[in-house]
């Protein structure tokens, strides 16, 4: 028999998420059928999604999200032992999965992970996976961005807001981009090529956005919502689009009770901006696509992407409350 361990929701969050949210449980696991395999976990992914979710699933509930494991054990011929596979198989240090299986997310089945030409295979949880599918899919798709235009993008130092700004650059695009940190705006302008970065936590937004966009904004990637996001709507140009990727400003609030915003619709009736939400599940069919394409340029060395790294299983708590705290610079992961 194996034993293994997996973290379980021991309370819901109230607030920002805390250690004793969670508890570690350690349990056998079962021999394998036909069409599974056993799987032990390499890098596991915190992300931002997993604070408002947790309102939907009952205590006890395993910790759910995405990893890059071996496959150690198969009874499936698609899935060999020794390869690396990315799949939904939660906060597991070792599971045994059906791989059959298609998952509630919506997100593509376990693969195995593509040849990423040598570079670190935790990166399928991040540029070369969901959040880089998300920054790719999502931005291009809505925004539809032309050479020439300005894009603003918030949340622009975390894994999905660098990525959408070095696309924006990649596209011809001016890009204006907010973040929590001076280091982290220093990082947006210096290493990654934004025309202009800010700290939204010490920054007039208004009037920086006046002096860095005064011909306005064509673009906008939201990922935080709040008053920052209806400050730059306000700023938009005629015809403007809006992608609406995640609103992280108020995940840590009580869902009954969330905070109000300025008034957007002005602006969106007024200058007829488009504004959509998407779940990056839309592009499934496509997420070998993306992958390519921003494999292509990291290769071309027109993308970069940073991983904060939380080292040890015991410590999934830790690094997904120090990235919901904004410590983290790129994608959180941690590697086993
Ligand atoms: N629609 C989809 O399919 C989809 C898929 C993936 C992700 N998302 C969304 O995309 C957004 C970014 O996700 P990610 O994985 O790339 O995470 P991330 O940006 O790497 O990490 C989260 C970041 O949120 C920022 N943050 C925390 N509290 C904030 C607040 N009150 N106001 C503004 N920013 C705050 C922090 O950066 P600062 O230091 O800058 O505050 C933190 O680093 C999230 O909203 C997420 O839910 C959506």
């Amino acid at each position: 028999m194996v034993k293994a361990r997996r973290f379980v929701l021991a309370k819901h969050f109230v607030g920002e998420p805390k250690e004793d949210d969670f508890e570690l449980v350690e349990e056998e696991l079962p021999d394998l059928k036909d069409g599974e395999i056993r799987v032990e976990a390499v890098a596991l992914s915190v992300d931002p999604y997993m604070r408002p979710y947790s309102v939907n699933h009952p205590v006890g509930t395993t910790m759910f999200g995405s990893q890059v494991a071996r496959i150690v054990e198969s009874r499936s011929e698609a899935y060999p032992v020794g390869k690396l596979v990315v799949g939904q198989f939660g906060w597991r240090e070792r599971a045994v999965v059906d791989v059959g299986k298609q998952d509630l997310t919506g997100l593509p089945k376990p693969y195995i992970v593509p040849d990423f030409k040598g570079l670190s295979k935790s990166l399928a949880l991040g540029v070369l996976g969901m959040t880089g599918n998300t920054a790719y899919f999502g931005f291009l798709e809505l925004c539809k961005p032309k050479a020439g235009e300005t894009v603003a993008v918030t949340g622009a130092a975390g894994a999905v807001g660098s990525t959408v700004g070095q696309i924006a650059k990649i596209k011809g695009c001016k890009v204006i981009g907010f973040a929590g940190s001076d280091d982290k705006v220093k990082w947006l302008t210096s290493e990654l090529g934004f025309d202009h970065a800010f700290n939204y936590k010490t920054t007039d937004i208004d009037e920086a956005l006046k002096k860095a966009a005064p011909n306005g904004i064509d673009c906008y990637f939201d990922n935080v919502g709040g008053k920052l996001s209806s400050t730059i709507i306000k700023q938009m140009n005629n015809f403007g689009r809006i992608s609406v990727c995640g609103s992280v400003a108020s995940y840590n609030e009580d869902p009954s009770n969330l905070p109000e915003a300025p008034i957007i619709q002005r602006a969106i009736v007024g200058k007829q901006l488009k504004m959509e939400g998407f779940l990056v599940k839309r592009w499934s069919n496509r997420w070998l696509e993306g992958i390519n394409q921003l494999l292509q340029w990291i290769v071309e060395g027109k993308l970069k992407y940073n991983e904060t790294v939380t080292r040890g299983f015991e410590n999934m708590p830790t690094a997904f409350i120090e990235m919901l705290q904004g410590k983290n610079v790129g994608k959180a992961v941690v590697k086993v």
